[in-house]
């Protein structure tokens, strides 16, 4: 076991770092408040290769291994979960699921510019469309339709909570085509998001990552052609299953990253604030804080190099991925709230920035896959 690592994730570390610090926390404050999409530090994610980092550079990805993302992951959400947000998502659900799963031709006309993050210069990322008004935690009941036409599907529904929703360029769109068939029946489709019959809803006004881009997507008679269904008939709800394990690890590093951020702001206050004649990190009720929330941060840092790694080994990360996920959201939830604590009355407005990862701190317990959902999965697997 070797837990040092390697010149190229110290580089990435780095490179990660500095691009939060010098082109994400400027502003951060502003887009929160105004609930504007980083596009400029997306754009930025493209060029640095960090929109496709797991996928092959045989399809324009950065041919990186999962720790890699880890670590990026969790040096950005530092300081802008909003930004970071975008970035899961178009690594973990849209790139990987498409090199996993699509055939060649799907993955020349569509992976390699959502891996390069770029189409004719312009930015080109993606989203994954799984839950609906009614199916959020119960992801089988899929109300919205695919019939099959023959050479075409003719799509009809609704989609909520979409992430990248009205940025992105292509939609993985999961349907129900044969309800006698339960999840069976479910298919998966690349659909591009200008064709006809399609409607992006308003922004989401949300708690927390606010830059984010979230909407609901509308389908009406949306013609797809056979051949951008994903895999077999059949297979889409496995294919949404099968790329959300990896998802949950890219959320557990966001998470992992909020926590971390919250902590060494706090830590840098308890150095710099003076209370009853001492800096207040020289208190035991403040100290033993700060121990807390970094043996619980690093206790969610290794689960989340152990999902990468077991990913990255070929091995089944379906546990361990939802343990991940588990734990670190509630470090990010705990953490960034005895950070505000921490800074007492400064904790509790902007500008200190702790409140902003608390609130960003609380969609990491609720999307792909709520904390109860990644208790089921792991309950379901330790007791089979
Ligand atoms: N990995 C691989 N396969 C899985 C799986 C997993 N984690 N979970 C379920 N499956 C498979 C099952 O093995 C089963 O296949 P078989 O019939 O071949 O055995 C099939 O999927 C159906 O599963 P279940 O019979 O267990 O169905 P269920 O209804 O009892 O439970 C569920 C399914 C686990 C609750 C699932 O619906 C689920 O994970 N729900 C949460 C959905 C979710 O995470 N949504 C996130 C939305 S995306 C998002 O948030 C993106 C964003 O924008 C940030």
């Amino acid at each position: 076991m070797d837990f040092k690592l390697t010149e190229e994730q110290l580089m990435i570390q780095r490179a990660a770092r500095e691009f939060a610090q010098q082109q994400c926390l400027p502003g951060v404050i502003e887009r929160d408040e105004h609930q504007k999409f980083p596009k400029e530090q997306v754009e930025q994610l493209a060029d640095l290769g960090f929109l496709g980092m797991m996928a092959s550079t045989d399809y324009g990805g950065a041919g990186m291994d999962t720790i890699s993302y880890v670590i990026a992951m969790e040096e950005i959400s530092k300081v802008d979960a909003s930004v970071s947000v975008a970035m899961s998502v178009n690594n973990s659900l849209v790139c990987w699921g498409l090199e996993h799963y699509a055939t060649e031709e799907q993955k020349k006309k569509y992976l390699t510019p959502l891996a390069q993050g770029k189409k004719d210069g312009t930015l080109y990322i993606g989203a994954f469309l799984l839950s609906e008004p009614e199916a959020g935690s119960d992801a089988t009941h899929q109300h919205t339709s695919a019939i099959d036409k023959g050479d075409h599907y003719l799509v009809n529904g609704v989609k909520n909570w979409i992430t990248n929703g009205s940025t992105a360029s292509v939609y993985l769109v999961m349907a129900q085509t044969d309800a006698s068939k339960g999840p069976k029946g479910i298919n998966a489709f690349i659909i591009e998001k200008n064709t006809p019959g399609i409607t992006v809803g308003a922004k989401e006004n949300k708690l927390g990552i606010r830059g984010s881009d979230t909407h609901a997507v509308s389908f009406m008679d949306v013609k797809v052609p056979k051949e951008n269904r994903i895999g077999a008939d059949g297979f889409g709800f496995t294919f949404a299953m099968k790329t959300l394990n990896g998802g949950r690890i890219g959320i557990a590093a966001q998470a992992l990253g909020i926590a971390s951020g919250a902590y060494e702001l706090a830590l840098a206050y308890s150095k710099q604030r003076q209370s009853f004649g001492k800096p207040i990190h020289e208190h035991q009720a403040i100290q033993f804080k700060l121990a807390e929330m970094a043996t619980r941060i690093q206790s969610a840092r290794l689960l989340c190099y152990h999902a990468a790694w077991e990913k990255d080994n070929g091995l089944d990360y379906t546990t361990s991925a939802a343990m991940a996920k588990l734990h670190a959201s509630d470090t990010a939830m705990w953490v960034a709230t005895e950070a505000v604590q921490v800074h007492g009355g400064y904790g509790f407005v902007k500008e200190y920035h702790v409140e902003r990862l608390m609130r960003d701190a609380k969609i990491t317990q609720i999307y792909e896959g709520t904390s109860e959902i990644q208790k089921m999965v792991i309950g379901r697997n330790i007791t089979k």
